[in-house]
């Protein structure tokens, strides 16, 4: 049987890799892949770099879409596909709402153009459900406060309240969306968040309870 792709969706400081990586150990191996976007191939890893790297600021928006298509058509390729047909639950932290919230709402690019493209980089494959783990920005900024912001992180204010704004608006119309409050501790998150699998996606794999 097919696996169940989960993706694990937020502004940058909401806490959804902390809530990936949980997610992942509460289905338990060996029936579960967690992974990432950008960078989870070796061209992904190049491609992230291109797209953080915050000494080369000079990407345009369309660019970026493209390299983030590019990023997740391997993605797609390479790891879930493969673990889907293998009968695993793929938990990825970050997968196509993340284009809709950052290239669409946030830098503004045509968001059926953009629905097309995340389709064309997929085959299609949609996430069974996407976990929105959400936070006002005073707390996620709070929590990611370091020093080496990447080219996402650098941005000012005022997108990353467009993003933010944008996952609630993709939330709410979307019936394979979820929103957990990430404003909890990481425990109080994690409940809510495998509260929510259980109850949209019914029991985990086979053997892994
Ligand atoms: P992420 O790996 O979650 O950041 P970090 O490693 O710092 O926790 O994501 C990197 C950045 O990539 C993030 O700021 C959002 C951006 N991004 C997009 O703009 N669009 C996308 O489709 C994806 C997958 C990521």
């Amino acid at each position: 049987m097919r696996g169940r792709l989960i993706a694990l969706e937020g502004i940058d400081g909401c806490g959804k890799s902390t809530q990936a990586r949980l997610l992942a150990q509460w289905i338990g191996e060996p029936n579960v892949a967690l992974t990432s976007e950008p960078g989870a191939t070796s061209l992904g890893m190049r491609l992230r770099q291109l797209l953080l790297d915050s000494a080369s600021p000079g990407v345009s928006a369309r660019a970026e879409a493209l390299l983030i298509a590019a990023d997740r058509a391997d993605h797609v390729s390479e790891v879930i596909a493969p673990a889907l047909a293998d009968g695993r639950w793929v938990v990825s932290d970050r997968y196509s709402g993340s284009t809709l919230a950052y290239q669409g709402y946030g830098r503004g690019l045509d968001l059926d153009t953009l629905r097309q493209l995340v389709t064309f980089a997929t085959g299609g494959l949609e996430a069974d459900l996407n976990v929105l783990v959400d936070v006002p920005l005073e707390v996620a900024r709070a929590r990611l406060k370091r020093a080496d912001a990447d080219r996402f992180e650098r941005l000012d204010e005022s997108f990353h309240q467009r993003v933010r704004d944008g996952y609630t608006t993709i939330a709410a119309s979307d019936p394979r969306w979820v929103v957990v409050d990430g404003t909890g501790t990481v425990d109080e998150v994690a409940k809510q968040v495998s509260a929510a699998i259980s109850e949209r996606l019914g029991p985990l794999p086979a053997s892994a309870r």
